[in-house]
Parts: structure tokens; sequence; C-alpha cells
């Protein structure tokens, strides 16, 4: 986001953006459930250039003890970017953007998880970015909800995610690398589709208010989309096993 666009990168010209997609138009997405032995859950998640694994561990108990509630489980979501994930290596660990998104996907997480069946426990969310082309943290949100599905942990919901922004004066939805590079604006989000709460909403950037309007209801359609690929995937995963069984 503001990073100055070179002369020769054309964002959006004849209703059409950088990557030939529509305005409205979401990147191809493909979501695999249970891919991992070991894990209670996982998903692997491509959405766009984007490669993304979830592994989902837990409900155990919150160690050490002094972390636990007694009232309900704490759930640890632990976003991370591979060294290889992007353009210029990433210094591999922690970093404050990884530490902030790791924040937020947790608290949108803990909403829909019916915490208050595991007491004192623990629910470990591992998102690791195998290829990053932006929009990780939604495609990472949205591979999380498919893991904690696929672990069988209680929730109201599964949360799914995507964002919308802006570029050249237009909201459009799904950035991809470019239109987050040289864009105006760039809105995750991330609902409970049953009701369509709010779970995560942040903003990168500036939108007058009724473009903000816009860009959050184009980002719910976004998120509707892509809530019906979780199920999908889901409903695959456990189709297979009742035909091998
Ligand atoms: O990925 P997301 O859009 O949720 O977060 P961001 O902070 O807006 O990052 C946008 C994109 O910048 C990422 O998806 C990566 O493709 C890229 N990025 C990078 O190249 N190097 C980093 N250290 C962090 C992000």
């Amino acid at each position: 986001m503001g990073m100055k666009k070179p002369e020769d990168v054309v964002l959006f010209k004849d209703n059409k953006r950088i990557d030939g997609r529509k305005p409205n138009e979401i990147r191809p997405i493909k979501i695999e459930a249970g891919v991992l032995y070991r894990a209670d859950g996982s998903a692997y998640v491509e959405w766009g250039g984007n490669k993304i694994l979830a592994a989902v561990y837990g409900p155990r108990e919150a160690l050490p003890k002094h972390i636990q509630d007694p009232r309900r489980a704490i759930v640890n979501a632990r976003y991370n970017m591979a060294a290889f994930s992007v353009e210029d290596r990433k210094r591999p660990g922690p970093d404050r953007r990884s530490i902030e998104i790791s924040k937020v996907i947790s608290e949108a997480l803990e909403r829909v998880i019916l915490t208050e069946q595991f007491p004192r426990a623990a629910i470990d969310v591992n998102i690791e970015v195998l290829d990053a082309d932006a929009g990780t943290r939604c495609a990472g949100l949205t591979a999380a909800g498919v893991a904690l599905a696929d672990a069988g942990i209680p929730m109201r919901d599964i949360p799914v995610a995507c964002a919308a922004g802006k570029v050249e004066g237009k909201v459009i939805l799904d950035l991809c690398k470019e239109e987050d590079n040289y864009g105006e604006a760039d809105m995750p989000v991330a609902i409970a589709p049953l009701t369509d709460e709010i779970l995560l909403l942040q903003m990168d950037g500036h939108l007058t208010y009724d473009e903000f309007e816009k860009a959050l209801d184009l980002a719910i359609k976004g998120c509707h989309i892509v809530s019906d690929m979780q199920k999908k995937a889901l409903l695959k995963k456990y189709e297979e096993v009742l035909e091998v069984e």
C-alpha cells in the first residue's frame, strides 16, 4: 500500500484489473481439508498466488498453568511466513507484522469457537505461509476455519475472510500483489457467515465513507463465495472417508 507506482504499471483499464479480473471478481481458490496426518485438523489453501497450510492442535491442557483461564480455552493462532515465501528472503521467526496478524486472527477465531466448553485448555492454530501474494491474513484465517472444523472443535460458525480495497478510485474485491503495493486502500474482513457478524476488520490506506460501505459489502459477498468453498472442501473429505469405510 502506498508504494510509488512505476510508469508502466496499469492497474485498471477497460473495466479490467492488472490480472484481467473484473472489479468484483475473486482470484482462483482451491481448498483441501485434512491434509496432515498428525495434526488434529488441517487445511491447505491456494488463493491466487498464495499457498497456505493451517494445522490445529488441541484442545489440550494450557501450560504453563498460570496462562490457564478457568472459564474458557485460550486460542493461540500463530501466523508464520516461510523464509522463501516472499520475493526477498524473509528473516525467519516472528516480526511485528506476524505478531499483529497472529493476534487479530486469534481474536477473530475466539469469537466463533465455543471456548467455554474447554476451561483451562489451549487450542493451537498454526498458519504457515509457503507462498505469499497479498491477502495472506484472509487466506490464512480461511484455512484456519477449515482446519478447526476438521479438528472437530465446536464452533458457532466456520469463520471466513476476504479483502476489498481501492485502486485508481475504484472499489475492488480481493487485491493482488500489485494492487496491494500501489493501490489506495486494502481492507481485510472476516465474518461468521451465518449471521454476517464481523470478526476482523482492518484497513490500510484511505476510503471515503461511501467507499467504505461499498468495500464492506463487497468483502462480505467475497466471504460468502469463499465460505461455500470451505464447506465443499469439508464435505469432500468426509465423503471420501465414508467411501473407504
Ligand atoms: O498478506 P496480507 O495482505 O494479509 O498482509 P500485508 O501486510 O498487507 O502484506 C501484503 C503482501 O506483502 C503479502 O501478502 C506478501 O505478498 C508481501 N510481503 C512481503 O513481500 N514481505 C514481507 N515481509 C511481508 C509481506
